[in-house]
């Protein structure tokens, strides 16, 4: 936490105008947030909406105000030090500093818990402070970019030191609907690869085919409109039917011209995307294509 800043909350101001509080559901544990962005915010409220006892421990004023106007109750020292479960939902990179300086307000059982998909849980550092506690990571794979984003319906990646944490994030995850997946803390930067290109990676490939469709004059605004749902109905395939049968395109039909025609009138550098990624469909649909026609494909695709 940067020296300027103070970590304390500060006087919550107004009343709250909302609140999306329901009855605390019975056996499940305090929940300290630290960090109210977005998704600090998106949890909080989740969890409260599922009747778990959360507080927030936000870092600005602005976030503060946040918190208040959405009705999520600021954590208190008592909080603090009574919380089972605190969160951090800070930056990656903070992650270890916010612990660090935090862990001396929590209780002596608390456990620390991050959010991040990138770090493994030896960010929490191995002071004996530190590593008598429980540790573990609750990592929702949603791309959330205001606090009321919903979470339920998707996954997240949970890790723990010890059964008990696990069995409560599997509970969490559960109770907000989101599909748990144990990840091995040795897979942590590959599994965090993965899940930024199917996010991050996907709105990529969308800004090289919003190019391509300029390059045939076709708006940017246009053309967004047009090919995101596009890409939702590409992705309604493959959630029914998989990967290999969720392929539509030239490349699983064998259409040779057709592949030729596109790499003709793409700029060189959305024509090497499109090679790796006609490799990439080759290989998922390959089998349904004649030997000579897979071989033809490949040839053409891997030859600048
Ligand atoms: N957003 C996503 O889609 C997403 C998805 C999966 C996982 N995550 C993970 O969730 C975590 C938070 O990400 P985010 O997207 O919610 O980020 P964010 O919107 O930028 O929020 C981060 C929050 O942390 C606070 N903060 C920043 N630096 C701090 C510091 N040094 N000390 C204390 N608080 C600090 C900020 O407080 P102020 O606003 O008060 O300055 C802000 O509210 C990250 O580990 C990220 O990898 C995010």
């Amino acid at each position: 936490m940067p020296t300027r800043r103070s970590a304390r909350p500060r006087r919550p101001p107004a009343p709250r105008k909302r609140s999306t509080r329901t009855r605390p559901k019975a056996n499940r544990p305090s929940v300290v947030i630290v960090g109210f962005g977005r998704m600090g915010g998106a949890l909080a409220l989740g969890l409260q909406r599922a009747g778990w006892p959360v507080s927030v421990f936000p870092r600005s004023g602005a976030s503060l105000r946040r918190a208040v106007e959405l009705g999520i109750p600021i954590a208190d020292h008592d909080a603090l030090r009574d919380a089972q479960v605190c969160l951090f939902a800070v930056p990656d990179a903070a992650v270890s500093t916010v612990a660090s300086q935090m862990v001396l307000d929590l209780g002596l059982s608390t456990a620390l818990v991050h959010c991040a998909g990138s770090l493994d849980l030896r960010v929490f550092g191995d002071s004996p402070i530190v590593a008598r506690r429980m540790r573990g990571s609750f990592h929702p794979l949603v791309a959330v970019s205001d606090p009321r984003d919903a979470l339920q319906g998707h996954a997240a990646a949970i890790a723990a030191t010890g059964r008990p944490l696990l069995a409560t994030l599997r509970r969490m995850a559960d109770d907000l609907s989101l599909l748990p997946i144990e990840v091995p803390e040795a897979g942590r930067a590959a599994y965090h690869a993965g899940a930024v290109l199917a996010a991050g990676g996907l709105v990529a490939l969308l800004s090289a085919a919003v190019d391509a469709f300029a390059e045939a004059g076709v708006p940017a605004d246009d053309a967004l409109r047009a090919l995101v749902p596009l890409s939702r109905s590409a992705l309604r395939g493959v959630q029914e039917r998989g990967l290999a049968r969720g392929l539509t395109g030239p490349v699983p039909r064998g259409d040779l011209p057709v592949v030729r025609a596109h790499l003709a009138a793409l700029p060189p550098e959305i024509g090497a995307l499109y090679r790796q990624l006609s490799l990439r469909a080759l290989a998922l649909c390959g089998g349904q294509l004649t030997a000579e026609t897979q071989s033809a494909l490949e040839r053409l695709l891997r030859t600048p």
